[in-house]
Formats: C-alpha cells, sequence, structure tokens
C-alpha cells in the first residue's frame, strides 16, 4: 500500500467510523447469525495472491459487520459496559500508528512517563490514598492475578518465586466475587481448595465477621492465610464489601488485601460515591476499569499497589538484553506484571481525561446513575416486578413475581427475558441471585440518553403484558 493509498483509506476509514457512530443505535444491539455462518463464508486457506483493500473492506461489510455485537448501542444495557469515545479511538490509531512496543522506558520514555503522570491523576480523580502507585494492566482478570502473585510472594518471604510453593496458602472472597478470582487462584498456584467463600448479606456484601472466623480456622489447622479479596460492585447485583472492617482483620493477620472495583470504581469520581473506598487506607492494592466505564477503549485496567517494591520484587527479571544505564532511575513497566511487551495504553486515557476533563466524565456517570434510579423507580410503581438487590450504581437487578413457585418463578423470568431481548434494541443479561433468575440492566453506554431508557421500560413493560397481563400499580 503506498502512502497515498494509505491516506485515502485512512480517511475514508475515519468517515466510516464516525458514520457507524451516529447510527450504532439503527443497528439490531445482538447479531441474529447462527454459530457458523461467519465461518463459512470465510475462505480455510491464507491468500497466495495479495488482494485490494476495497475486496477486504467489502468483505468487512458483507460478512463480518453483520456478525458483530454493537456495546456501543445505546441500548446496550448488558454486562457491564465497555464504552468507548471519540478521543480514545483516535489515540488508539496514533498508538497503532507509532507501533511502539513499551516494554521499558528506553523502548519509549513518552510511553512510561505518561503511564506514569496519569495513573497518578487517576488516583487523584478517585482520591486514593498518597502512596498507592498505579499502573496500567490488560484486564481486571490479569491486575487481580498480579495481586495474587504478589501476596503469594509477601506471605512466603519470596519464596515461592524461588523453590515453587511448599505450603498451602489461603485466600479469601465473597461468594459474590468475579469468577476471574477463581481462576488467578488456579493459575497463580494457590488451587481452588484453598479458596474460601465468605458468605453474604441480604445485600450480597461479604460479612467481616465470617472473613475473620474463616481466617482463624485456617490459622488454627495449621495453614497460611495469604490474601483476602474485596468486591466494590459485585458483577451479579453491584454490591459493596465494607473496606473499613475487612481492612481491619486483613492487617490484624497480615493477610493481603486486593479491591476488584472493576465497573464501580469508576463511581468514586463523584464525591457523593466516595463512601464505597472508606478504608481505602488499609488495602494493598486496587483495581479499577477504565475500559468499563470510564470512555476508554477496551483493553485499560488501573491497577495500584501500596507497597511497589514488593509488586516489582514478585515480576522483576534482569536479562542482559533487557539492562540499560537508566534501569536505577525509570520505571520499567516490564517489571509491574505478567507480560514484557505492552502496548501504549496511557495515550487513550489521557486524550480522554484532557478531552472530558474530570468534571465531563463526572456528569456521564452522574446520568447514568440518575438513569438507573429513574429506572428503578418505573419497577417499584408496578406491583408485577420484584427489586432484588439495592441500586448503588447503574445496575438494576429485577424480575417478575407474580407468587408462584420458585422454580417457576424462575422458567417465567428466563422466558420474560428472552421476549425482551427478541426485540433486538435492547439487550439485557442475566444472574442468579439466592438461586433467583435474576435479569440485570445496566445502564453505562456514552450513547444511552433517558428516552433509550424509556424505550427499555415500554419493551420490558410490554414483555410482562403479554405474559401477566396489564400492569397494576
Ligand atoms: C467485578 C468484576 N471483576 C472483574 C471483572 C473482569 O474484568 P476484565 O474483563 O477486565 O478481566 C469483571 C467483569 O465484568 C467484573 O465485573
Amino acid at each position: 500500500m503506498t502512502p497515498d493509498e494509505f491516506k485515502k483509506l485512512g480517511y475514508q476509514l475515519v468517515d466510516w467510523v464516525s458514520e457507524y457512530l451516529t447510527k450504532v443505535g439503527d443497528y439490531p444491539v445482538c447479531s441474529s447469525l447462527q454459530p457458523g455462518e461467519i465461518k463459512e463464508k470465510l475462505p480455510a486457506q491464507p491468500p497466495i495472491k495479495a488482494e485490494s483493500m476495497a475486496d477486504i473492506f467489502q468483505d468487512f461489510e458483507k460478512v463480518i459487520f453483520p456478525g458483530m455485537t454493537h456495546w456501543q448501542h445505546p441500548g446496550w444495557f448488558a454486562y457491564f459496559p465497555a464504552n468507548n469515545s471519540p478521543p480514545s479511538i483516535l489515540a488508539e490509531l496514533l498508538t497503532a500508528g507509532l507501533g511502539a512496543q513499551c516494554m521499558i522506558w528506553k523502548t519509549s520514555p513518552a510511553a512510561a512517563e505518561l503511564e506514569e503522570v496519569v495513573c497518578d491523576w487517576l488516583r487523584q480523580m478517585l482520591v486514593l490514598p498518597k502512596g498507592f502507585v498505579g499502573v496500567i494492566q490488560d484486564t481486571a482478570s490479569t491486575s487481580t492475578l498480579v495481586a495474587l502473585l504478589t501476596a503469594r510472594e509477601k506471605a512466603t518471604a519470596f519464596q515461592s518465586n524461588i523453590r515453587g510453593m511448599k505450603e498451602p496458602l489461603c485466600v479469601y472472597a465473597s461468594q459474590e466475587a468475579h469468577s476471574s478470582v477463581e481462576k488467578d487462584v488456579k493459575i497463580a498456584g494457590y488451587g481452588k481448595e484453598s479458596l474460601r467463600y465468605i458468605p453474604t448479606d441480604e445485600n450480597y456484601a461479604l460479612i467481616p465477621e465470617l472473613l475473620e472466623q474463616a481466617i482463624e480456622q485456617d490459622k488454627k489447622q495449621g495453614l497460611t492465610p495469604a490474601c483476602a479479596v474485596a468486591t466494590l460492585g459485585t458483577t451479579s447485583s453491584g454490591a459493596v464489601d465494607p473496606l473499613e472492617p475487612i481492612g481491619k482483620i486483613c492487617q490484624r493477620h497480615k493477610i493481603w488485601l486486593h479491591v476488584d472495583a472493576a465497573y464501580a470504581g469508576t463511581a468514586a469520581l463523584l464525591p457523593e460515591k466516595r463512601w464505597i473506598l472508606e478504608g481505602v487506607e488499609k488495602v494493598d492494592s486496587f483495581v479499577f476499569n477504565p475500559h468499563k466505564w470510564m470512555l476508554t477503549n477496551f483493553d485499560c485496567s488501573a491497577y495500584f499497589v501500596k507497597d511497589k517494591e514488593a509488586l516489582i520484587k514478585t515480576f522483576e527479571i534482569h536479562p542482559e538484553y533487557l539492562k540499560t544505564g537508566v534501569d536505577a532511575v525509570v520505571n520499567n513497566y516490564r517489571d509491574w506484571g505478567i507480560q514484557l511487551g505492552r502496548r501504549f495504553r496511557a495515550l487513550k486515557l489521557w486524550f480522554v481525561i484532557r478531552t472530558y476533563g474530570v468534571e465531563g466524565i463526572q456528569a456521564l456517570i452522574r446520568k447514568h446513575i440518575a438513569l438507573a434510579q429513574k429506572f428503578r423507580e418505573w419497577l417499584e410503581a408496578d406491583s408485577r416486578f420484584e427489586i432484588l438487590a439495592p441500586t448503588h450504581f447503574s445496575l438494576v437487578c429485577f424480575r417478575l413475581n407474580d407468587g408462584r413457585n420458585e422454580a417457576a418463578l424462575n422458567e417465567l423470568n428466563r422466558i420474560f427475558h428472552d421476549r425482551i431481548n427478541q426485540s433486538g434494541q435492547i439487550f439485557l443479561t442475566h444472574t442468579s441471585l439466592k438461586g433467583k433468575y435474576t435479569l440485570r440492566l445496566v445502564v453505562g453506554s456514552r450513547t444511552t440518553e433517558e428516552k433509550h431508557v424509556q424505550q427499555a421500560w415500554e419493551i420490558i413493560r410490554q414483555a410482562a403484558d403479554a405474559l401477566l397481563g396489564g400492569g397494576k400499580s
């Protein structure tokens, strides 16, 4: 491709993306294709001869695009958001153009120093304690793995890295913790049997007294507690584990406390939501995902630690070919996590934070929370619905409940859920809360306005009408 061709096609693709972002709400949120339909349309062998970009792009539109799920759709109410934004997309374009591999300071000083600066901006935006230092990881799953590995090393005086794990170490998390905790416990060598699931209260938050009991029981049996994971904004219901009492327990027993705030951490940008961080000075590490609710393209997970030395001691490695003359005075982020090679992720955060300003991001988060609150009020006013969890952020958990038995209610709500998503205009996902089939509606797309939440309510009401008859307040 010549530079002129690149320029021409580049302009065309920017036009395409711009139009897509404007029109994304016109498409069905989810693709209706069946498994295998895309593969069937793709050649099984790679092309031997070069193909033109015109042909490639035509196939993108014809074959690939119909198989896309539209995460930036205003009717996206599923999982948690992964919202992007124009400044973030432009920064990703620059990152791709620069093509830098930012494993150490020397391989791109600007990437390393910008990462240091934007991580500290994020720390200030969330009002995390001074002394916490941040690093960008790919995902919250990786960040939690990094925390578990560091906790493992601290608990064994950094001997596990040398001799392997010689004794079982225990990890604690609530029954509502994200599945990545279990995955990470397995990968980090603790073993699934060493993960203690602590029961939760009526609001799905970890019960600190039961955490302490579990720790003491393990100690009595000669086992070594190493790490606890608290969640701010659980995936199923948005529950908030109380950091203050959990932090005291972990300090008393000298256990690493990691906080998974993947989705809800962004809410701490708002002074009225900062209560979720009460006790955060007692934690050892903290992760939240700007790639979820902070307008920054996937992937971008901000991981903070109090004891930077422990983190680096866990991961550092010094092969001759990576040594430079400035290693003593710079951050070489290859030693702050698992991977060696690193993308220049700080650039998109820098673009986003500067374009929106802290106030602009706060306004968007506040709007989403208010819209979720409004939706909750509509549900509350209709006696066919039951709300199943507190709404601390922008996630509302609900189901239909006409008094039939629990097994029948689960079946009813499964059918109800299918009907809602069949509309194609909105997409909701579900969970199970204490065995109850629960629909989740999360407001978090950058493009979602009140009219979209109203439309969602209409679709949901009509699905309820079809199954139970008209609404009663
Ligand atoms: C609470 C929580 N933790 C962790 C994750 C995993 O996030 P990631 O995809 O960044 O690994 C999620 C995903 O939704 C989550 O809700």
